[in-house]
């Protein structure tokens, strides 16, 4: 047992003295030391001698794994120093040298100008209202008064939706964010002032003025009648556009037709680039086409069930991207769908 025991001692710290690597040592510390090695199996056989043997033999295993123990040591701070004693000299660290710029997104600038415009008709106390994508003919048309086989019904190229298992019938991709205005007074009874932000589908060829897909922003302010009029209407309108400018702006109001309002208006802001002396984003008119708007037609606060002439209101309606447009002087409203990161980064 004892030549055994000696037999193992000195395999085991040659095996030691010729590791080149900690995970070596580690195998080896296992294959000497762990409770299945050869060292283990001769200590679990003392119970088997003499008592004096057992205390030879034992004191000598012992001692022959104690010095296993140290040899692993001293060969793992042999290991070390070999693989990491240099390491100053080799991995240097300049800690004056700038850090690397981590990517991170951000909002979409239509998602920045959205923002902003809830933020500034929220401080003037207007309710969001989320719109659909989704709607049916009755409240993108009829009961905006724009009746089948109307005429009017030209202003807005549909995409219909064929072929729906839905109940509803005839199913469109809204034209315009005004269905929300019939869907909040169904119910809701006024007075109450919203604005429903909403991606928006029409049957357009595209360009640098118009897409098929965009977003617009829809208003509404009603109230019993004669407390809401015109002059509140162009009144939040001058608040806003300011507020989004940053700057003093002229509003101007012309006539125009929209069914849903009586009268209908369109609204001109003077360009906030060259405060209306005329330039390249204003088409050198000096005034920037920004919005559809009017007072809400009767016929539309009956489609809704509300009694005749008890209640005004305005409404209006603008297109988000060409706000966009204009607030940052794009001059291609195609950029925007574009995923072009050159361009979206700059915002
Ligand atoms: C309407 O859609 C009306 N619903 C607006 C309205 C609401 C009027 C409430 C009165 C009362 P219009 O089709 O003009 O109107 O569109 C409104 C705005 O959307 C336009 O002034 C323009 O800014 C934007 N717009 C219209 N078509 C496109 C397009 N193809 N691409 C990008 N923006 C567009």
């Amino acid at each position: 047992m004892k030549t055994k025991i000696k037999q193992i001692k000195n395999l085991a710290l040659k095996e030691i003295g010729e590791a080149k690597n900690l995970t070596d040592l580690e195998c080896l510390k296992v294959k000497y030391l762990g409770r299945k090695s050869e060292l283990t199996v001769v200590l679990r056989r003392l119970k088997d001698l003499s008592e004096d043997k057992k205390k030879e033999v034992g004191e000598m295993a012992n001692k022959a794994r104690k010095e296993i123990e140290e040899g692993i040591k001293n060969q793992e701070l042999r290991i070390k120093e070999l693989e990491f004693g240099d390491i100053e000299s080799r991995e240097k660290i300049d800690i004056t040298y700038p850090g690397a710029k981590i990517k991170k997104g951000h909002l979409h600038p239509l998602t920045q100008v959205r923002y902003e415009i809830e933020d500034i008709f929220k401080s003037m106390g207007f309710l969001v209202v989320e719109s659909r994508e989704v709607e049916d003919e009755f409240h993108n048309f009829d009961a905006l008064n724009i009746p089948k086989n109307h005429p009017a019904r030209d202003m807005w190229d549909t995409f219909w939706i064929k072929n729906s298992k839905s109940k509803i019938p005839n199913l469109l991709l809204q034209t315009h964010t005004s269905p929300m205005q019939i869907r909040h007074m169904e119910k809701n009874k006024p007075p109450f002032k919203i604005i429903v932000p909403g991606k928006v589908f029409r049957y357009e060829a595209s360009d640098a003025t118009h897409e098929s897909n965009f977003y617009q922003v829809e208003g509404l302010m009603v109230d019993e009648s004669g407390k809401v009029t015109v002059a509140n209407f162009k009144s939040v309108m001058a608040d806003f556009m300011r507020s989004l400018f940053k700057k003093e702006v002229k509003i101007r109001l012309r006539p125009s037709y929209f069914p849903f309002v009586e009268p209908g208006f369109e609204i001109d802001v003077s360009c906030p680039y060259c405060d209306g002396a005329g330039c390249r984003i204003c088409k050198r008119t000096g005034w920037i086409e920004i919005l559809g708007a009017g007072m809400v037609n009767q016929k539309v606060f009956a489609s809704v069930g509300f009694p005749e002439d008890k209640y005004e209101g305005f409404a209006f309606g603008f297109g988000l991207d060409r706000i966009a447009m204009v607030k940052y002087g794009i001059d291609d409203i195609r950029l925007f769908y574009s995923g072009d990161l050159r361009f979206l980064e700059q915002f």
